[in-house]
C-alpha cells in the first residue's frame, strides 16, 4: 500500500461532508481535517476584530492580524482537528450561524485563500488524510489519490443543518437556514478564486436517497478495492 493517501471530499454547504469524512478517516486510521474550519477561524477573527463593515472586509487589517497570531490544530483521540487559535480551541464559537452569515465573504480574498492553503499543505504533510471542502480536488490537492463530491437538493441539507443549528439557536427558523445555504452556495460557486466545482475526476455521490452509513460503505468500498490492487 501506497505510503501516504489522500481523499478529497467536495461539495456544497451540510451535503455531509465533515460527519462521512470523519467516519471514512476512522475507518482507514487516516487523519481527518476539516478545512471550512480554517476559514471560520479566520472569519471569527475578523468579527472579532471588527474588520467587516456593511459588508466589506478590512483584507490589509486583517492579513496583518493573521501573520501576527497563530491558527493551527490539534488532535483528538480519534485524530479528528480540533481548531485553535493563538492555543485555544475555537471549535464552538466557529459554528454560529453568524459566522456562516460572513465565511464566503472572507474565503473568497484570494490573499486568505494562499494563507488557507498553506496551513493545509502544511499539516497534511507526510500524512494519510482525508480532507472535505469546497477546492480540496480542484486546487489544494489535484493530484488526490481519491475524490469525491457530496451532493444533495437543498431541502435535505437545510434540514440536516437547521436540526444541527436548533440545538445552540433555538430561535433559528428553517427558512433562515436555507437562505444561508443558497447564498453561500451561490457565493462560493460563482467566486473568482477556487470556486467550488465538481472537477472531472471525482465521484459525484448524491445522498439525497442514501443514509450515512450508506455513502460512508460506498466510499470504503471504492478505497478498499484501489489500494489492496496497487
Ligand atoms: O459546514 P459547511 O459545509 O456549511 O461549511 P464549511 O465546510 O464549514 O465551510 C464554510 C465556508 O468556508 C464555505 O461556505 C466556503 O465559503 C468556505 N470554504 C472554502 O471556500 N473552501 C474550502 N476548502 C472550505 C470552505
Amino acid at each position: 500500500m501506497k505510503q501516504k493517501i489522500i481523499v478529497a471530499i467536495d461539495g456544497p454547504s451540510s451535503s455531509g461532508k465533515s460527519t462521512i469524512a470523519k467516519l471514512v478517516a476512522k475507518h482507514f486510521n487516516f487523519t481527518y481535517i476539516d478545512s471550512g474550519s480554517i476559514y471560520r477561524a479566520v472569519t471569527y477573527l475578523a468579527i472579532k476584530n471588527k474588520l467587516i463593515k456593511t459588508g466589506k472586509i478590512d483584507v490589509v487589517s486583517l492579513i496583518d492580524l493573521l501573520n501576527n497570531c497563530s491558527i493551527s490544530f490539534s488532535f483528538n483521540l480519534n485524530n479528528q482537528n480540533v481548531i485553535k487559535l493563538n492555543n485555544l480551541s475555537i471549535d464552538k464559537e466557529i459554528r454560529t450561524s453568524e459566522i456562516s452569515n460572513y465565511v464566503s465573504l472572507v474565503a473568497e480574498i484570494n490573499e486568505i485563500r494562499k494563507y488557507v492553503l498553506k496551513i493545509q499543505k502544511d499539516i497534511s504533510y507526510n500524512k494519510s488524510v482525508v480532507m472535505d471542502g469546497r477546492d480540496i480536488g480542484s486546487v489544494v490537492f489535484p493530484n488526490a489519490d481519491f475524490k469525491f463530491f457530496l451532493d444533495a437538493s437543498l431541502d435535505i441539507r437545510t434540514s440536516r443543518r437547521w436540526n444541527e443549528l436548533k440545538l445552540i439557536e433555538k430561535d433559528l427558523k428553517f427558512e433562515e437556514v436555507k437562505k444561508d445555504l443558497l447564498n453561500r452556495d451561490e457565493k462560493d460557486t460563482s467566486r473568482k478564486f477556487s470556486p467550488l466545482i465538481k472537477s472531472k475526476d471525482s465521484i459525484l455521490i448524491d445522498s439525497d436517497e442514501l443514509d450515512i452509513t450508506e455513502v460512508v460503505d460506498k466510499i470504503i468500498d471504492i478505497i478498499k478495492k484501489e489500494i489492496t490492487n496497487k
